[in-house]
């Protein structure tokens, strides 16, 4: 078979499924295209896109000014590695930092390595500046986190599929009760080896929580009391997703240390980067920290045209808008319906909880009929199934995709 040649759902799964490590569970569905909120398989089936690949593609798939920043990027510069400088990055650091009101930017290319090296750098800080005793750093982490999957971010997770037989871990993190202040000050007023506070704003993998209104600015206050780095893990809730450009913008907090990847490449390449000011920011010093693609001028070029689109489109109005809409309209369903016991979420970022156990593969077959009506979407833990299509979407488009939704849940109601 020729590498171009068309092959079916059928054939391209099994492939995957013959040549591929088996490190994920994918719903049965072969996709060749996408435009804007829709995808289309293989066989010419039209989807609508209700995950926009784990909130990567907010400004809609491949949206044409991206696109074009890329190709015309990819025609003239690809790669130098930081051994040199190139034309596109510094642009790209003054333009991000001016959007997002930080003194320096740190590139890398996944959110698991931008949530490392805010790791790395908060530990460094807490030695160089805060003065804490070489090696005895700890950073908060709340339960039920979701901040990647290397090893050092398994070590402080509590998902044992992630975690089981990677071992040994690293040390240096202790775990907190999501949405509870009072455990944050009691491990702040008694260990005073704390360095930092990491914490999702919402958090995504874990079923789409809300913290309690006021929770990030009273745990950003406590920071500041005990002189410790707010780090505010913004990979999956950043760009615009929940409504605002940042999640932490709901509550008018700055971090210390802001984390974003996916959405700031408009899902076409992996771009991510750390935000501080310098105080913070300046520890770093050449050769502590890299990646030979990190700041590659793609990244940069497509980085660029990425936040563009944010801006000009107003994409975290569109979100907030529509977000309140789809949860009105669940709500009205959810009073007439058993099968769903409760949606949440902020902007279009939203999950919806069926009403069966937490074992059940309801949900999973629930995503199943979902896709034969047209619409793509995946649990993310056993009965909560998460909704985050892209930014784009216009209220017709939601309406009928909210449509599409209550008439799939019926099917199950019996
Ligand atoms: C909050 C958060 N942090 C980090 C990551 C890891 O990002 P990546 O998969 O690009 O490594 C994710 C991915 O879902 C995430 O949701």
């Amino acid at each position: 078979m020729a590498v171009l040649d068309h092959i079916s759902s059928q054939e391209a799964m099994a492939l995957e499924n013959k040549y591929g490590a088996q490190n994920y569970h994918p719903l049965p569905v072969v996709l060749t295209k996408g435009e804007g909120v829709f995808v289309w398989d293989v066989e010419g089936k039209k989807y609508y896109d209700f995950l926009s690949a784990y909130s990567s593609l907010n400004q809609g798939h491949c949206h044409p000014k991206i696109v074009n920043a890329m190709t015309e990027q990819a025609q003239r510069l690809t790669l130098t590695s930081r051994a040199f400088y190139n034309d596109m990055l510094g642009k790209y650091e003054k333009y991000a930092c001016d959007f997002f009101g930080f003194d320096k930017l740190l590139p890398i290319n996944s959110g698991a390595e931008a949530v490392e090296t805010a790791l790395k750098l908060c530990r460094k800080w807490a030695y160089e500046v805060k003065g804490l005793d070489l090696n005895k750093a700890e950073i908060i982490v709340c339960e039920n986190n979701f901040h990647g999957r290397t090893t050092t971010i398994i070590s402080f997770s509590n998902d044992p599929i992630a975690r089981k037989n990677f071992g040994p871990y690293t040390d240096g993190f202790i775990k907190i009760e999501y949405d509870n202040l009072q455990a944050l000050e009691d491990v702040l007023s008694t260990n005073p080896n704390i360095a930092g506070f990491l914490v999702e704003p919402i958090q995504g993998e874990a079923g789409v929580y809300v913290p309690s209104e006021g929770y990030l600015a009273k745990a950003k206050a406590l920071c500041e009391k005990y002189n410790v780095l707010f780090i505010a893990d913004e990979v999956q809730t950043g760009i615009a997703r929940t409504g605002r450009l940042l999640a932490v913008d709901h509550e008018n907090v700055k971090p210390d240390v802001l984390i974003l990847g996916k959405a700031l490449s408009g899902g076409l390449y992996p771009v991510s980067a750390v935000l501080a000011n310098n105080e913070i920011m300046n520890v770093i010093q050449p050769g502590n920290h890299g990646s030979t693609f990190g700041g590659n001028p793609i990244a940069a070029a497509v980085a660029i045209a990425a936040l563009e689109v944010v801006k000009d489109e107003k994409l975290a109005e569109n979100a907030d808008y529509l977000g309140k809409l789809f949860r009105a309209e669940m709500n009205k369903f959810i009073e007439t319906s058993p099968i769903v016991n409760k949606v949440r979420g902020k902007g279009l970022l939203n999950a919806i909880i069926i009403n069966d156990d937490e074992d059940s593969d309801t949900a999973w077959n629930i995503c199943l009929r979902l896709r034969d009506n047209g619409l793509l979407a995946k649990p993310t833990h056993g009965n909560m199934i998460r909704f985050a299509p892209p930014l784009v979407m216009t209220e017709d488009q939601l309406l009928d995709c909210v449509s599409i939704i209550t008439k799939t849940l019926k099917e199950f109601e019996a």
